[in-house]
């Protein structure tokens, strides 16, 4: 080609994507891909296969000068003041960098938007998905997904890192409440539900957004339920208990994949070739990219250029490169290295372009050569009373009552006097629970709207009903009855994990000094896992599994008082004591469960 037709080439490429309008069929797509890609250069590749955190990256003309094509914010990597407008201006204004490019191909943007768009003030927040999958409602889920994908690209995004599609077996793990539950089943209904909530009927929907089923693969199965940790089992049981869920995923059609840090026989995902290539893309046909996790390549050692070389040849597409403390390596290390690694063959030009292909695929799918922005006017309904609506019916449906003495819930909404015990009672950011607007969550009132569970409470009585709040228990006396609310503090990833899974005994005591009242006592647990209850189950008349369920507490009173009967199911077993904490599945020694799972009393 000479020059001048090579430059009419090159001005043609925009237009062509542009003139093409969704949706595509799938060899119309390939099509433009390979048109697309015969004219990259090699930094233009590799841009494509680089995502960076939005606090690591130096400059935003980066974005231009190195084509980056992904960008992501970790668990607290938020913008200015953390409010939806500001989200949709600065991944507006990232996006608007990556058009300034030669091809312009879009930039896109990522985040963990894990049970809602988690990390933006405002945001709903749905319960966890140990709590959806208490409710064993596929449509539910989906639906929650979709309120989720419209709320994530109102602040500009088209990527959520989700579903979470572990199989947790051992619930010392601190992440067992991102998983649905403890059956493979289970969390492959529901994993696909998400993938359908999220992507909509057509990715190219403005209030679609792009899935990632993570971490792949055996994230759960852990040894002692250790974070990052080691799954020692044959391929087997990986094949059958960890990746149905993934089949599920590619059946729904998920786009991305994230890969996980956990190793499996001593061998790290992020170097397993046989499980990336042969068994993900190849086996189960899994069509769109592979995303590395935060840092993970790091893991692999000896140094950095290796671990580059040895994560891209395993089958990663895109590498998540944040550059924190202690991380030494940033993008541009990384692009060095890759053009190296290429230049001397160790990393062969075929696996760049596969990994290019796959990218390119999945921003046309979403039409975002068409439209690199999102619909603006779904700014404003973040956190609408609609959204919340759906969040509220979540929480009804995941709360799992486990006893019920003489009928003690539901309660009378006209009793004289109730009496509320419990801190987690009135506290937003405990029932939110972790991957809430901060990384690891936090105490306290994290986010405007939302409803307590005191505050529900209150709102629903009868007018006449007094409702008094003791945190400490301390105020138990002329009580019609009590409730008590206890749990787990917030808590995330590494954070999390527990070799002792009793409910604290400040907890017990808080149920022993609402028996004292001699009334009915019905105790809410609000926790990322069973807990080993003793007394306090004991303790109690009724006892309800309230999980993490977010910000719509309205639900738990819905359930409390009768609005709305019970029908959660336990979506994991329930331990008996800390021997019990694995499932037969990966610890046949383990102690027997206090309840199966599946269990509730309205079985
Ligand atoms: C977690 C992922 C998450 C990523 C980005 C990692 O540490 O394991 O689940 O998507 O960070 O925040
Ligand atoms: C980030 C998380 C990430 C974690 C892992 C945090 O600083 O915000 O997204 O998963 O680091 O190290």
């Amino acid at each position: 080609m000479n020059s001048k037709s090579k430059l009419l080439g090159l001005l043609w490429l925009p237009l062509l994507a542009g003139c093409i309008s969704a949706p595509h069929d799938a060899a119309d797509t390939d099509r433009r891909v390979a048109t697309l890609l015969a004219q990259m250069t090699l930094d233009e590749k590799i841009g494509q296969m680089v995502q960076v955190d939005l606090l690591a990256l130096k400059d935003k003309a980066d974005i231009q000068k190195y084509f980056l094509g992904s960008m992501l914010s970790g668990g607290s990597s938020d913008p200015a003041d953390n409010r939806p407008q500001t989200w949709l201006q600065a991944v507006n204004e990232y996006q608007s960098w990556a058009l300034k490019t030669r091809l312009k191909i879009p930039l896109i943007y990522g985040v963990d938007a894990v049970h809602g768009h988690n990390n933006v003030l405002g945001a709903v927040v749905f319960p966890h998905h140990i709590g959806m999958g208490a409710t064993h409602n596929p449509a539910l889920v989906e639906q929650a997904e979709h309120v989720t994908a419209m709320e994530v690209a109102g602040t500009g995004i088209r990527w959520a890192f989700a579903p979470c599609i572990a199989v947790a077996q051992d619930e010392r793990w601190g992440r067992t409440y991102e998983s649905f539950g403890d059956s493979t089943e289970l969390v492959s209904e529901l994993g696909a539900a998400s993938v359908r909530g999220l992507q909509g009927k057509n990715l190219a929907d403005s209030t679609s957004v792009l899935a990632c089923a993570k971490h792949f693969i055996g994230d759960g199965g852990t040894q002692g339920g250790v974070d990052q940790g080691n799954d020692v089992c044959d391929a087997a049981t990986i094949r059958k208990l960890y990746l149905p869920p993934y089949k599920a995923a590619v059946e729904a059609g998920v786009g991305s994949i994230m890969v996980s840090y956990n190793s499996w026989n001593g061998k790290k995902m992020h170097g397993n070739k046989y499980l990336l290539t042969e068994v993900l893309k190849g086996e189960l046909g899994f069509k769109g990219f592979l995303v590395s996790d935060w840092a993970a390549i790091d893991q692999l050692a000896p140094d950095y250029k290796t671990d580059v070389e040895n994560s891209i040849n395993a089958g990663l597409d895109m590498i998540m490169i944040p550059n924190g403390p202690g991380q030494p390596n940033n993008y541009v290390d990384f692009i060095q290295d890759l053009k190296q690694l290429v230049a001397q063959k160790r990393v062969p030009m075929a696996r760049i372009d596969d990994a290019v292909r796959r990218i390119l695929r999945v921003k046309f799918q979403m039409g975002s050569f068409e439209q690199p922005y999102t619909d603006p006017s779904l700014t404003a309904q973040i956190g609408s009373a609609e959204h919340r609506a759906v969040a509220r019916d979540c929480v009804r449906q995941s709360l799992v009552l486990l006893k019920n003495n003489n009928l003690a819930v539901p309660l009378a909404k006209n009793l004289k006097h109730l009496v509320v015990v419990g801190a987690a009672a009135d506290d937003l950011g405990i029932q939110c629970g972790g991957w809430t607007i901060g990384w690891q969550g936090e105490t306290g009132k994290v986010t405007p709207g939302g409803t307590t569970i005191l505050t529900a409470i209150k709102n629903t009585v009868a007018p006449g009903t007094t409702v008094t709040f003791s945190p400490d228990g301390s105020d138990v006396k002329g009580a019609d009855a009590v409730v008590v609310v206890v749990g787990e503090l917030p808590y995330a990833e590494m954070k999390g994990d527990r070799q002792d899974l009793s409910l604290p005994a400040t907890d017990i005591a808080l149920v022993e000094k609402a028996k004292s009242a001699g009334v009915p006592v019905i105790t809410l647990l609000l926790s990322g896992r069973p807990l080993i209850l003793g007394n306090a189950l004991d303790s109690s008349d009724a006892f309800i599994a309230a999980w993490l369920p977010g910000t719509e507490g309205q639900g738990v009173a819905d359930v409390l008082f009768g609005d709305y009967k019970p029908t959660g199911k336990l979506p994991r077993q329930w331990l008996r004591d800390n021997a019990g904490a694995a499932t037969q599945a990966v610890q046949p020694s383990a102690s027997a469960p206090l309840f199966p799972s599946g269990y509730s009393l309205n079985n």
